[in-house]
């Protein structure tokens, strides 16, 4: 039975942390909105304590939003708690998003601090948010390089503490597949309540690695993965969103479903790379300008017999009216007999090898052939008949 996968949405606190990407609260507001129509279940809004711009976007995106939890972010310091609680109080629904660094690193290097120390803090940050909201949400930052031993003892700390969701993040993008989804099976097989929570993944994709880490987390037990659009986010990144959604509805042997309304991605794709001024590369899955276009012979022939020879989605299901047949030097007569056919125009084998011969010519020199290129081949060819 195939069991829901809550899409937590992260573009509006660890995607705006990108140099250059930084919105105003208005602009937070039509993301907000985008993102609450795309489906998503879980809206991170921001980082209340980071500054009063931050603050204020997630009272804000806190009142113009509806459907979606909203989620702010929080160290494990009480006053980032109660400020934290404080921008989500006209929520409908509010989280607070709280933890702590839980590898060797972490503790060691950058809290400069102990493992026993660590817990502590962990435990007393969400027993105050818990009291300050609906429910607590607790990370373990770089969790993909701490000692497992340490992870599974925290972990069954803070949901003991009223923790209902727990995050175990791959901060530094480090894991491969199979140990990332290893530490979420380990949890799942270690900690005695872990019935009582819902474990999430957060990837980074430093290794082009978030959303394989993200499935693998998935298969092994996590019901809730934090994305962003576009994947945008710190350094490489954090998880598509987009990926994992349609990895997920394209392979009917992962046991879950998601809510979000995947004819609504491009869409939004495209609302979100023109605010955060982050241009998507063209060969981006599922959202990139190329992602539905096919630009060589044998691929533009397959496609034109069965479209399912070369596409394994449709672009319709994710927003995108109709795949592009893309004429270059690199096609071939199909592909050009089509194009001719859409200008209205058919011939017969001879003619098109002609008209074939000159496109080539054109094409070298060209790189793109549009249609009023095509026109004007199409002019001479016409006049020489
Ligand atoms: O990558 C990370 O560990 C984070 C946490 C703050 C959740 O973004
Ligand atoms: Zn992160």
């Amino acid at each position: 039975m195939s069991e829901k996968l809550w899409i937590f949405d992260t573009t509006l606190r660890d995607g705006e942390q990108v140099p250059g990407c930084q919105l105003d609260t208005r602009e937070k507001i039509v993301v907000a909105k985008a993102l609450e129509e795309l489906g998503v279940d879980i809206l991170e809004a921001g980082f209340p304590i980071s500054s009063p711009g931050d603050f204020n976007s997630v009272v804000e995106i806190s009142k113009a939003v509806d459907k979606p939890i909203i989620c702010a972010l929080s160290r494990a310091v009480d006053k980032d708690i109660e400020v934290a609680a404080q921008a989500l109080r006209f929520a409908k629904k509010s989280r607070i998003h709280t933890g702590i660094g839980v590898s060797g690193y972490h503790i060691q290097h950058k809290l400069r601090s102990t493992p026993e120390a660590v817990m502590e803090k962990a435990v007393r940050a969400v027993k105050l948010a818990r009291n300050l909201v609906e429910e607590v949400e607790f990370y373990a930052e770089d969790a993909g390089r701490a000692d497992p031993e340490f992870l599974t003892s925290i972990i069954e700390a803070v949901i003991d503490a009223g923790a209902r969701i727990v995050n175990i993040p791959d901060t530094t993008g480090y894991c491969l597949p199979e140990q990332y989804g290893n530490i979420i099976r380990h949890l799942k097989e270690s900690v005695s309540n872990i019935d009582q929570a819902i474990i999430a993944t957060h990837c980074h994709n430093d290794l082009g690695l978030a959303t394989a880490n993200s499935l693998s987390g998935v298969l092994n037990g996590a019901r809730q993965v934090e994305v962003t659009m576009n994947g945008i986010g710190e350094r490489a990144g954090n998880t598509s969103l987009e990926e994992v959604v349609m990895a997920i509805r394209s392979h009917k042997e992962i046991p879950v479903y998601t809510d979000i309304n995947t004819r609504k991605i491009y869409e939004t794709s495209r609302i979100i790379s023109k605010l955060m001024n982050m241009p998507i590369q063209p060969n981006k899955a599922i959202v990139g300008r190329n992602a539905f276009a096919h630009s060589s012979g044998i691929h533009q022939d397959g496609v034109l017999k069965n479209r399912e020879n070369y596409e394994i989605m449709d672009p319709k299901d994710v927003g995108v009216e109709e795949s592009s047949i893309v004429l270059t030097a690199r096609s071939g007569r199909a592909a050009l007999k089509h194009h001719l056919k859409l200008l209205g125009f058919e011939f017969d084998k001879e003619k098109l090898d002609e008209i074939y011969e000159d496109f080539l010519v054109l094409a070298d020199a060209k790189r793109d052939i549009g249609r009023k290129d095509l026109l004007a081949l199409l002019g001479e060819h016409i006049e020489n008949s």
